[in-house]
């Protein structure tokens, strides 16, 4: 058995982020043609579609805020007519309040922020790319969430009441196009292992760890890996899963 994606087109949103990057390398190995979305970061996405085609696999840039519908609407539009309609959508990109601080501390306006990139960002998905999943029957869905969600601990309430609207979103969007044959699940990854750790020397982090059943941080390549099965035939039955990739480190009393 394999994860094959030949013939499909992903989206991945944020594509140029810490996580994104590994999500777009690993579903274009699996065959997708990928849409490398970004914000801000163009040189990189340019860099990356670079990697993707010297491997020979097709692929193209969209750019936008993914808060805004109209901006969602447009990268739509370029991915259908380069690559054509996604069947797979990973919505990975998310604004990075920091520091964190305390419910009377935070400014109102981060929790705005990060019901944008959070709740919105997943309603504009689905609006621009789910219509023609349903049409063609087949259709995967997939947010990034947080293992922070399940946790909600000291200073994170405008990161945590802004992943726990899309996953209200997520899991209601899941029921209502699971007839259509379009699964909708969710990865909460834990406080991974990136490019950014591996180039300052920061993998690890015991005071983390040492609660981990697993007893190490995750990486962006095992986040990548469960994106990738859930994009596939493979997790055709699964939808409205919210899969933890954190080691066990949330398992539910
Ligand atoms: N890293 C972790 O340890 C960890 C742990 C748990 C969950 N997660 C989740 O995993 C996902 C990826 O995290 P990450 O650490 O890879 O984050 P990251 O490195 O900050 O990347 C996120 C990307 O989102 C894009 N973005 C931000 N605001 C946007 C907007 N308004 N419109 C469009 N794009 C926007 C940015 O793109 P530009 O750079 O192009 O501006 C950025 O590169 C997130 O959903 C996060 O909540 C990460």
């Amino acid at each position: 058995m394999e994860i094959n994606l030949n013939n499909r087109v992903a989206l991945v949103t944020g594509a140029t982020g810490q996580l994104g990057r590994v999500m777009v390398r690993t579903l274009s190995r699996c065959g997708a043609a990928v849409a490398i979305h970004t914000r801000s970061n163009p040189a990189v996405a340019a860099e990356l579609l670079q990697e993707l085609t010297s491997n020979g696999a097709s692929g193209c840039i969209v750019q936008g805020d993914v808060g805004d519908l109209d901006q969602m609407t447009a990268m739509g539009e370029r991915i259908r007519s380069v690559l054509g309609a996604p069947d797979i959508v990973v919505t990975n990109a998310v604004s990075q309040i920091f520091p964190w601080r305390t419910v009377l501390e935070e400014d109102p306006a981060d929790y705005a922020d990060q019901f944008r990139t959070c709740v919105l960002q997943n309603v504009h998905a689905a609006k621009v790319f789910v219509p023609a999943m349903v049409e063609k029957k087949w259709g995967r869905f997939i947010g990034i969430n947080t293992e922070c969600t399940i946790q909600t601990l000291e200073t994170q309430s405008a990161y945590v009441s802004g992943k726990k609207g899309m996953d209200g979103v997520l899991r209601v969007l899941a029921r209502e196009v699971g007839p259509a044959g379009v699964t909708v699940n969710q990865v909460a990854p834990g406080w991974t292992i990136s490019f950014r750790d591996r180039e300052n020397g920061t993998e690890d982090q015991p005071d983390y760890t040492k609660h981990v059943p697993l007893r190490r941080r995750g990486t962006d390549q095992d986040v990548a890996n469960a994106v990738a099965f859930l994009a596939s035939d493979l997790a055709g039955f699964i939808t409205g899963a919210f899969l933890p990739v954190n080691g066990g480190n949330t398992i539910p009393c």
